[in-house]
């Protein structure tokens, strides 16, 4: 039986900054920020939007009413979840009205959550085949005005189906992974900005797709040159070639050029969006689905996915008959398009800018935010979530 990606959206909040901007602001050479970085632009995160309403607008983009009531597993992959206890999952769940009789669960390993939750979500479907879960990939990425770590901020959602059949992606079965305890990125419960080694980070990542990367032609005896594209995490848009030009001297020419020239097109969205942790790579993998026009049917996609402290896989699948179809190009365009551009300083303000930790009520002024699911306020200290199509 295939087991994969039926359907994948996006969504981001609806603000960003300039990157070239950014970098004047910092007294930094723009380059280093477009090109070397890759980010045009970064998504800023008003306080009608939190995780939760991001993964739910997502999600909005893809489900239709048959979907939500064949769903009967949510799973939510984040690391800046809203609350300690409850599952980010069980507000997506109500908020979109899916099925009752459904688990709903919140998954965390940094950027590698998301992963996670797909090949839980493929072994949910081998033991029944009816079924189709949601997967949610969802982060807003802080590390703090002025930091090291800033230019590679963001925000925004990944919302996968994942069933028999898949009409996109059929993942195949064999993958490779590895967990090592490394200090390269984390965030105690006590701050809302990550701390992170930077260097330490980029170092980690490129052993860990090197060392995973072995391991899989060991199980496999695949090749580069069985790949038509390889998505990569990408917590800046630099990164996956960084990962993956050291071990392409092993491939011929024609293969080197093919992966160079596929990696350009998976990082269209990311450039526009920044670091949406969890949902980056999946974000890639769309990027690339809908900008290059020439992919086939049968080709064959690797996914490295990395989540700091860390934990890596490398999976892959197969690109099925007529999913172009299945994807939504000028939709996204249209997410991405429609956003409002504001200053260095607005977004400043707007980082700033935090719901009550004291316990406090707060209602909020939805303002210019366009999307169908936001945050209204607190109260009691529960968050009040809106959805204006329900
Ligand atoms: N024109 C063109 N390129 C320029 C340039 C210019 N004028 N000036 C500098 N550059 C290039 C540099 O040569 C460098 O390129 P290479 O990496 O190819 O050598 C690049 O711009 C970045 O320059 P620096 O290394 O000097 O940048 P930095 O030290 O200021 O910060 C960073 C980079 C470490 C990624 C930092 O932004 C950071 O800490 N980010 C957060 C952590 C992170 O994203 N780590 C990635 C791996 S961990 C992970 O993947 C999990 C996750 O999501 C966090």
């Amino acid at each position: 039986m295939k087991i994969g990606i039926d359907k994948i959206g996006f969504y981001a909040p609806h603000l960003y900054v300039d990157m070239n901007k950014l970098a004047v602001a910092r007294d930094v050479e723009p380059a280093k920020f477009t090109i070397g970085i890759g980010q045009e632009e970064m998504a800023v995160t008003p306080l009608t939007q939190d995780t939760v309403t991001l993964a739910a607008n997502a999600a909005l983009e893809i489900l239709d009413e048959k979907d939500k009531q064949e769903i009967d597993f949510v799973i939510f992959g984040t690391e800046t979840g809203i609350d300690s206890s409850k599952a980010a999952a069980v507000y997506v769940h109500d908020l979109l009205g899916i099925n009752p009789d459904a688990r709903s669960v919140e998954m965390k390993q940094a950027c590698y959550a998301a992963t996670a939750a797909i090949q839980m979500a493929k072994g949910h479907i081998a033991l029944n085949p009816d079924s189709k879960v949601l997967v949610l990939a969802s982060d807003i990425a802080r590390y703090g005005i002025r930091t090291g770590g800033e230019a590679t901020q963001g925000a925004g959602a990944v919302a996968m189906l994942i069933s028999a059949d898949p009409k996109i992606l059929a993942l195949e079965e064999k993958s490779a992974y590895h967990t090592s305890d490394v200090m390269d990125f984390w965030r105690p419960t006590y701050t809302d900005k990550a701390l992170v080694d930077g260097k330490l980070s980029n170092e980690k990542y490129i052993e860990f797709f090197a060392k995973i990367w072995e391991q899989y032609k060991e199980k496999t005896g695949a090749t580069f040159s069985d790949f038509e594209a390889i998505c990569f995490h990408l917590p800046y848009t630099k990164m996956g070639q960084k990962a993956l030009k050291p071990l392409l001297p092993e491939t011929d020419e024609v293969t080197q050029d093919r992966l160079l020239e596929n990696n350009e097109a998976s990082k269209t969205y990311n450039k526009r969006i920044g670091n949406i942790y969890t949902g980056s790579l999946y974000l890639s993998l769309l990027s690339l689905l809908e900008t290059k026009e020439d992919l086939q049917e049968g080709a064959r996609i690797g996914l490295f996915s990395y989540g700091s402290g860390a934990v890596g896989e490398f999976f892959t699948g197969i690109l099925q008959p007529g999913f172009q179809n299945a994807l939504q190009p000028a939709r996204h365009k249209e997410i991405l398009d429609s956003r409002k551009e504001i200053s260095v300083a607005e977004y400043e303000e707007e980082f700033e800018r935090r719901l009550p930790t004291d316990g406090s009520n707060l209602e909020l002024e939805k303002e210019d935010d366009p999307s169908a699911i936001y945050l209204a306020g607190i109260k009691d200290h529960m968050r009040q979530y809106v959805n204006n199509k329900s």
